[in-house]
């Protein structure tokens, strides 16, 4: 992993499983989790009504707690022990219970980091076909631009498109080294980002195939 890469090392085991616990402590002062009083936790009324649009999506209301996660770190940049709560009242689940999801998932920032999220995908298929080479540029890149969290991902399940990135969820792919500059200037912009190679306007993953057919 290059040194500038924003992410702190994760302890595996031998055989590559994540060490449980590896981030935080637990804390065997604190009192047993309880959902917190809505009296005393004050939700934006934009979080809620999306969280509550997740809760009614799913027969088990609970299923939604990774796109009201999502929803609170869009609101906030990142999921601090305040956004966890907010989501925990609304949805009447303890902060413990969303802290054990949000910390399973790599999307999920329990630590603030910068407002980009470039995900470049170094699994095999990609890597193969350059994909480590354009990690190690953007990486660079990130260097000089504090808005950008690059991290490597395994398999993305877009190994057609591949090399590939999700630029803020936005897939897109086959992206060369020149695409990494155009990437911080499209975010720079706050516009689209490689629109010509995003994979939501593809008829089909083979750049060489008939459009037509
Ligand atoms: S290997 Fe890159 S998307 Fe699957």
């Amino acid at each position: 992993m290059s040194a500038i890469d924003r992410r702190p090392p994760v302890p595996r085991f031998g055989h590559g499983s994540r060490v449980p616990g590896w981030d935080v402590a637990v804390d065997l002062a604190k009192p047993p989790a309880t959902v917190p009083d809505p009296a005393t936790t004050p939700v934006p009324d934009e979080l809620r009504s999306e969280i509550e649009q997740a809760m009614g999506r799913y027969p088990n209301p609970r299923s939604a707690a990774i796109p009201a996660l999502h929803a609170a770190q869009r609101h906030h940049g990142w999921l601090p022990p305040e956004a966890i709560a907010q989501v925990a009242c609304v949805m009447a689940l303890t902060p413990a219970y969303l802290t054990s999801v949000a910390s399973f998932y790599d999307m999920f920032a329990l630590r603030p980091k910068p407002r980009h999220d470039v995900y470049v995908c170094t699994n095999i298929t990609c890597s193969l076909l350059g994909a480590d080479e354009i990690h190690e540029r953007m990486i660079e890149l990130a260097g000089d631009h504090p808005d950008l969290n690059v991290c490597s991902f395994e398999c993305l399940g877009a190994c057609d498109i591949g090399p590939m990135a999700s630029v803020n969820g936005e897939y897109v792919g086959p992206i060369n080294l020149d695409d990494c500059e155009q990437i911080a200037r499209d975010l720079d912009k706050g516009g689209p980002v490689l629109e010509h190679k995003q994979l939501r306007f593809r008829r089909c993953a083979d750049p060489n195939a008939n459009p037509e057919s």
